[in-house]
């Protein structure tokens, strides 16, 4: 794609707002760009930050995504006529989502240029404080896929301790960076260990409850075509423990 050309499909032709706590989008959605984005190992559906941005935020505001990844928040943030800002450790993921982002809108239509950089999600001192209108974001989750094969500072090759560790810095600079009163949310899941559940979700939301977040929703995402689920389909039939096919994704508010 042009940064000229405009998709051929620019929306969702089946949108409904999501009004309950139970998430699935069997579909993963294709609409704009998000063919590519959705190539990119361990993507979120355009369908989750398109409902995140609708009930959180409103026309031109700004939205943050510290771990960008292919882009798919931001290309929902610039559909959707909000300001925002893209951060990835990877420069293959920012390369991805300024590709991912070449593309046209109709004239009429309100468009924000996105501020694509490089950075690490534990350090966002390049934003000053309380400027922030909705945080979407989805960290890697501790040490299930590898972004980078030597980036140090990638979060993905770091076990479950180190990584709840780290991403006490990403939580506290994402207090620091949203607005009083608005919402901080992100994708995680669990994981299992020795057979058993390790309660990922519920660790990385009490480090954000540290943060001095309030805990205004849990919605429960379920899994679809996911690779790791097939993977784990014999051994878990085996060894008798049922496949994790659900992730969490809390909605926080920053206290006024
Ligand atoms: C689960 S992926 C995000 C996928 C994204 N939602 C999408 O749809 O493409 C997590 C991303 O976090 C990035 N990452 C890992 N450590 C990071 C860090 N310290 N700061 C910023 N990004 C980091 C990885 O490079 C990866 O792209």
């Amino acid at each position: 794609m042009n940064k000229k050309d405009l998709p051929e499909i620019l929306e969702p032709n089946d949108f409904q707002p999501q009004s309950t706590t139970v998430w699935s989008f069997p579909e993963r959605g294709s609409w704009a760009t998000h063919a590519q984005t959705g190539k990119y190992r361990g993507n979120w559906s355009p369908y989750v930050p398109r409902n995140l941005i609708f009930k959180y935020s409103k026309s031109s505001e700004t939205i943050l995504d510290c771990f960008c990844g292919s882009g798919t928040t931001i290309i929902e943030a610039k559909l959707l006529g909000r300001k925002s800002i893209a951060i990835d450790i990877n420069d293959n993921a920012i390369k991805l989502t300024k590709q991912n982002l070449a593309f046209a809108l109709p004239k009429e239509w309100r468009y924000h240029k996105p501020d694509v950089r490089a950075g690490d999600a534990r350090d966002l001192s390049k934003i000053k404080d309380n400027t922030i209108d909705l945080i979407c974001t989805h960290p890697p989750y501790a040490n299930i896929i590898q972004y980078s094969k030597d980036t140090t500072e990638d979060l993905s090759h770091f076990g479950v301790d180190d990584f709840l560790q780290e991403m006490h810095f990403v939580a506290n600079e994402n207090f620091r960076v949203l607005k009083p009163g608005r919402c901080c949310a992100f994708l995680i899941g669990d994981t299992r260990k020795n057979k058993r559940v390790v309660p990922l979700g519920f660790m990385l939301m009490r480090v954000y409850l540290r943060a001095g977040f309030i805990l205004k929703e849990i919605i429960i995402k379920e899994q679809h075509n996911c690779k790791m689920t097939e993977k784990w389909q014999n051994t878990s039939q085996k060894l008798n423990f049922l496949l994790i096919a659900h992730e969490y994704l809390p909605v926080f508010e920053k206290p006024t």
